[in-house]
């Protein structure tokens, strides 16, 4: 029997089966609250059997059945010295990579003091830097705002994994960008009880959208205001997807670039890595880096030390190969043009999708969220349910899709090749009118 203040569904059905055996008897509480959501990997996986070649679930970028890969994680691959594949990198990850990212990250975000931010750490892939940074800065007693949808993992990670509470925004109204009164309202309201811990993920899963450049101003904005009123404020910056923008007026810099040195109140988070940036999804390697004016050198290094402890006690260390073909890839001379040319094939498939939404009247059961970047685009469902639209695209026409809830539908069109996107949004129109 389950007594804990709050359990889902799922785990409820894995305990009943489990109670009265010895597993049952003796899982801890965080055993109790785990279980495998029904979301985004369940979803994929039966796509993957029944969407093979028009599969718009996946959160990776294909061309001609192939993944994207980069020259420089092809050729390097099989030369790996021993060192580099197989021994031990340190908790925090091998200086040399740390190093090179943290200069990718200022060239990438101009704007960006090195001196005022920590060398990144390394980290298994940006799940597990987010799963580390909740481990330090979330428990039962607190709350973090995230948009509304957002990523299934974060509630997994926040709400089953750390206990804490997450109080879900819809970041986007029915405008065409952010809604800015909802973002700022909530943030106002969580900072009544002394402390705002928030989660920005741009370019967003699953809405594909990132801020304009006044949209961050005004986030930016309403961050200082409410440091200076005297909250503490953890804002975390899940960039997973950074640098496909698809739009001229879109922020190019992470939001982090901003709030690295914006308050000595405010403790900026960037969790990033190469999976998306550099296609490399299974290597399983990130980087969290820290900043705010307020952490000095000696602050730096404990904080440093916090986080390997969270790594050492969970997963020891990142993987080392991957590691060092991140090195590779940063110091090819290809990397940069073939980055551009698979930017530019993901971008004619998001202009595609623009272009059949733009040549179609609005559809009356579907409306396309905000979006300008990222791999994914998703409907709101109007008077029809999003999981029995997913099916029936699966069952009668071969259409992989992802139904978050009852009220969303995500397309991934970077998975899509750009021939395919007006026949399937076709299809998608289709199946819903008559739904
Ligand atoms: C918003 C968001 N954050 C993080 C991740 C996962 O990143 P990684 O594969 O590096 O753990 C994903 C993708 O799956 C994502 O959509």
């Amino acid at each position: 029997m389950d007594t804990h203040r709050y359990m889902n569904p799922l785990a409820s059905e894995l305990n009943a089966v489990l109670d009265g055996t010895v597993t049952g008897r003796l899982l801890s509480s965080l055993g109790r609250r785990l279980f495998f959501p029904r979301g985004i990997i369940a979803q994929s996986n039966e796509a993957k059997q029944l969407a093979p070649v028009k599969n718009a679930t996946i959160g990776m970028a294909f061309h001609q059945g192939q993944p994207l890969i980069l020259s420089a994680i092809s050729d390097a691959m099989p030369t790996l010295t021993a060192k580099e594949k197989v021994t031990y990198a340190p908790t925090a990850g091998v200086e040399e990579v740390r190093k090179a990212w943290k200069d990718s990250l200022v060239k990438k975000n101009p704007s960006l003091k090195p001196e005022g931010i920590t060398l990144p750490a390394a980290v298994p892939g940006v799940t597990a830097g987010i799963a580390f940074v909740a481990d330090l800065f979330l428990d039962e007693t607190s709350t973090i705002i995230a948009s509304d949808p957002c990523w299934d993992n974060y509630s997994l990670i926040f709400t089953e994994r750390r206990d804490a509470k997450v109080r879900g925004v819809p970041f986007f109204g029915t405008g065409p960008g952010l809604d800015l009164v909802a973002i700022e309202a909530a943030i106002r309201e969580e900072a009544k009880t002394g402390a705002v811990r928030i989660i920005f993920n741009f370019p967003n899963n699953p809405s594909g959208y990132s801020p304009t450049r006044a949209e961050t101003d005004a986030l930016v904005g309403i961050i200082r205001k409410t440091a200076e009123n005297g909250a503490d404020i953890l804002v975390i910056c899940d960039d997973a997807y950074f640098g496909l923008f698809y739009e001229d007026d879109i922020y190019r810099e992470s939001l982090f670039s901003r709030l690295a040195d914006l308050h000595e109140k405010v403790l900026a988070v960037k969790i990033d890595g190469p999976t998306k940036e550099d296609y490399v999804w299974g290597l399983r390697v990130a980087f969290v880096t820290f900043g705010s004016p307020g952490l000095k050198p000696e602050h730096q290094d404990a904080l440093g030390k916090k986080l390997l402890g969270a790594i050492r006690s969970s997963v020891s260390c990142a993987n080392t190969p991957a590691q060092y073909l991140i090195l590779k890839v940063l110091s090819d001379p290809r990397t940069a043009g073939e980055k551009q040319a698979n930017y530019e094939l993901l971008r004619g498939r998001y202009r595609a999708v623009k272009a059949f939404i733009a040549t179609h009247p609005a559809h009356p059961k579907l409306s396309p969220m905000p979006f300008n970047s990222g791999y994914f685009m998703s409907f709101r469902c109007n008077g029809i349910d999003a999981e029995s639209l997913r099916k029936k695209l699966l069952a009668e026409h071969g259409i992989g899709t992802i139904a978050l809830g009852p009220g969303i539908l995500r397309v991934a069109f970077a998975a899509l090749e750009e021939e395919q996107i007006a026949e399937i949004y076709g299809t998608i129109y289709e199946a819903a009118g008559k739904h």
